[in-house]
């Protein structure tokens, strides 16, 4: 049987995405199983992962993007157990997962809820996860502190207002003035950062307790500078390096790891999601697992601004590399 499948033969520009047609299913070895994927997530970083700018990212095209699916199992390999045809899963692919097929170690998938869309459900493997991680196992906020949350508009950033708005946390958030009212209906206090200062802004608030921020260079040390002693830092991603608005990744690591161990009385911790789930592997299954309960319970509305076919990949990109996109944009998969 043949399936659909988004490719690029060269890294480059939203154009090198292509919709080829692959002949046969892939056949599941021992240990795998062959999920039929029902939504994958089309975000910043597969934007990066397409112009072969990801950061320690070593795999060459031909490849497919997809940092993210949900799916359901189809055909389980040998020396599989408890998992049944029908289930729906999750998986964090890193890459691949912009296809309607794809092998997976069944010791990386994790069970969906039936009760859950898809869409939504994919929306919590990247996004809400990172941003989860961020607050309850980085920054470990407290009910009743304050945070800042940079691109709060976009995918993470409406992933951390709502699970920051669950905690009581009070959050500052910057977006462009298109974001205003999705970031302030997420109930963050919005700052227009094309027209306002937000540190000057943070001094006058008093500072806060955690900067979440994923804008790189300059941005991090003003974020740093934004925080209340015993303050932390959590930067996440190079925002502006990826759009080719300078700065240099590995001096922002080494800037970062020297303000962490100055004694300044504030800290500054990186986080990444593939490094934490190698360092952790039981805390991606957990923190994962409490995700859905939350989404199952309707505590929890992911900001989907458009779902998109598979077929629409590159239009999906250029959506996103315009910063055009409120929210998130959801790649539904098959019929
Ligand atoms: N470390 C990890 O494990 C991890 C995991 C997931 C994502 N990330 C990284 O996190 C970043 C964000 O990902 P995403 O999926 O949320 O991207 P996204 O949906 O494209 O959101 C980024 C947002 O930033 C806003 N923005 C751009 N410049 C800004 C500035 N100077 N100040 C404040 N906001 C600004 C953009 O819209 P406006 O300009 O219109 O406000 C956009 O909404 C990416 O760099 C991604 O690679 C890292």
């Amino acid at each position: 049987m043949s399936y659909k499948k988004v490719i690029l033969n060269e890294f480059g520009g939203p154009e090198v995405l292509k919709v080829i047609e692959e002949e046969n299913l892939p056949e599941p070895a021992a240990g795998e199983v062959r999920v039929k994927i029902l939504a994958a997530s089309a975000t910043f970083t597969d934007t990066m992962v397409r112009k072969g700018i990801y950061f320690g990212f070593k795999e060459t095209p031909p490849l497919s993007p997809g940092y993210d699916m949900v799916g359901v199992v189809d055909k389980i390999g040998a020396n599989v157990d408890g998992f049944e045809r029908g289930q729906m899963v999750a998986d964090l692919t890193v890459f691949g997962a912009y296809t309607e097929y794809m092998l997976r170690p069944a010791d990386s998938l994790v069970p969906v809820p039936a009760e859950v869309s898809p869409t939504d459900a994919v929306s919590m493997v990247l996004s809400y996860l990172t941003a989860y991680q961020m607050l309850h196992r980085v920054a470990k906020v407290k009910s009743g502190q304050s945070i800042l949350v940079h691109g709060a508009g976009g995918a993470v950033g409406t992933a951390l207002l709502e699970l920051g708005k669950l905690l009581d946390l009070k959050i500052f958030g910057t977006a462009s003035a298109s974001k205003r009212e999705l970031v302030e209906g997420l109930g963050a206090v919005h700052i227009d950062y094309a027209q306002e200062d937000f540190l000057a802004r943070m001094q006058a608030e008093g500072k806060v307790d955690a900067a979440f921020d994923a804008i790189s260079g300059e941005n991090f040390k003003r974020s740093f500078q934004s925080l209340k002693k015993g303050g932390i830092l959590v930067p996440y991603g190079f925002y502006d390096n990826a759009m080719g608005k300078g700065g240099s990744v590995p001096i922002d690591f080494m800037k970062v790891a020297l303000w962490n161990i100055l004694p300044n009385g504030r800290k500054a911790s990186f986080y990444s999601i593939g490094d934490l789930r190698k360092k952790n592997p039981e805390w991606f299954k957990e923190d994962l697992d409490a995700l859905f309960a939350l989404l199952k319970e309707g505590k929890l509305k992911p900001a989907i601004e458009r779902a998109m076919k598979l077929e629409e990949a590159a239009e999906a990109h250029k959506l996103i590399e315009s910063a055009a996109v409120k929210g998130r944009i959801v790649l539904t998969v098959g019929e």
